[in-house]
């Protein structure tokens, strides 16, 4: 039996006798149901733009709107539980997850992003305790981490060669072709599996590329790779956002080189809910 089976995560706020008469995993109280209305339960989430305020900044190029992690940890996790995010670049994962009362531990490989992260973190009103750690998430030894129990991942990687992110060969963006992209994938999989409790839920953010003109479905590859390893998948949800900083003001161009080249242009991304 695998290590991570036989472990009972002492964070829990469960018993062993709740724990196996069936976890709660959130702490919504279902008698309040028609209460819940920020809760989104639709596959289709429409976003008019990034919520901001407190220190959501939004500067940083190819970061997620911090209604993604809000929804994944309102949903799947309850207070005082551990959410681990292995491609932390700003730290949107866990500026809600203190926010929302829970504690975390990113993991970057830009060191610079490290300092920033703990910086935004000092100055965000919430509780629990937060960690982020300098290293390379497809290296095994970089999860020896602070906290080794989790109740929630989020992997928001790079959409490989989409943004380059740094210098670094061991960047996700800097990897040579598809094939060891996918490897670098499965590595922090497995690393980020092995640190996951079982019946807890991991959430993959990504998109499509496109690459000589022809698609590059990173969503569908990276889900079936989740997949293979035995998760179950829970959900598929589209997120479109209007305010893509990448795209804003070239919309026109970008129009041109659709129909020129007989393309469409990406405007959403997937959101993809696992169980293990
Ligand atoms: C898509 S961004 C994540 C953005 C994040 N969700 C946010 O809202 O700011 C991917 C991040 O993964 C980092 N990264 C790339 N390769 C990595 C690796 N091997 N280990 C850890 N982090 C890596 C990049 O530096 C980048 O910050």
């Amino acid at each position: 039996m695998r290590e991570s089976s036989l472990r009972i995560c002492t964070s829990s706020n469960l018993s062993i006798v709740e724990f196996h008469k069936g976890m709660k995993i959130n702490d919504l109280d279902l008698r309040r149901w028609k209460e819940y209305d920020e809760i989104l339960t639709d596959s289709l989430w429409i976003f008019d733009r990034r919520e901001r305020g407190l220190t959501r900044s939004g500067e940083y190029h190819g970061n997620f709107i911090p209604q993604i992690p809000r929804q994944a940890i309102l949903r799947y996790t309850r207070k005082d539980e551990w959410v681990i995010d292995p491609f932390a670049g700003s730290g949107t994962t866990l500026i809600e997850a203190k926010i929302l009362g829970r504690n975390s531990v990113g993991i970057e490989l830009k060191k610079e992003n490290v300092k920033k992260i703990e910086e935004l973190l000092s100055k965000t009103p919430g509780e629990g305790r937060h960690f982020v750690v300098h290293g390379d998430s497809m290296d095994p030894e970089t999860f020896n981490l602070p906290y080794k129990c989790f109740q929630l991942a989020i992997l928001h990687p790079p959409y490989w060669k989409a943004i380059r992110f740094s210098e670094d060969p061991r960047d996700m963006s800097n990897l040579p072709d598809l094939q060891t992209f996918l490897e670098g994938f499965s590595k922090v999989l497995d690393n980020t599996l092995r640190v996951l409790d079982n019946g807890r839920f991991l959430v993959l953010v990504i998109g499509d590329i496109y690459d000589d003109g022809e698609v590059i479905p990173l969503g569908f590859l990276t889900m079936d790779i989740v997949i293979k390893r035995g998760l179950k998948l829970k959900g598929i949800v589209v997120k479109n956002i209007e305010e893509n900083r990448g795209k804003r003001n070239k919309i026109s161009l970008w129009r041109y080189r659709a129909l020129k080249n007989g393309i469409f242009i990406f405007k959403h991304e997937y959101v993809i809910f696992f169980k293990k």
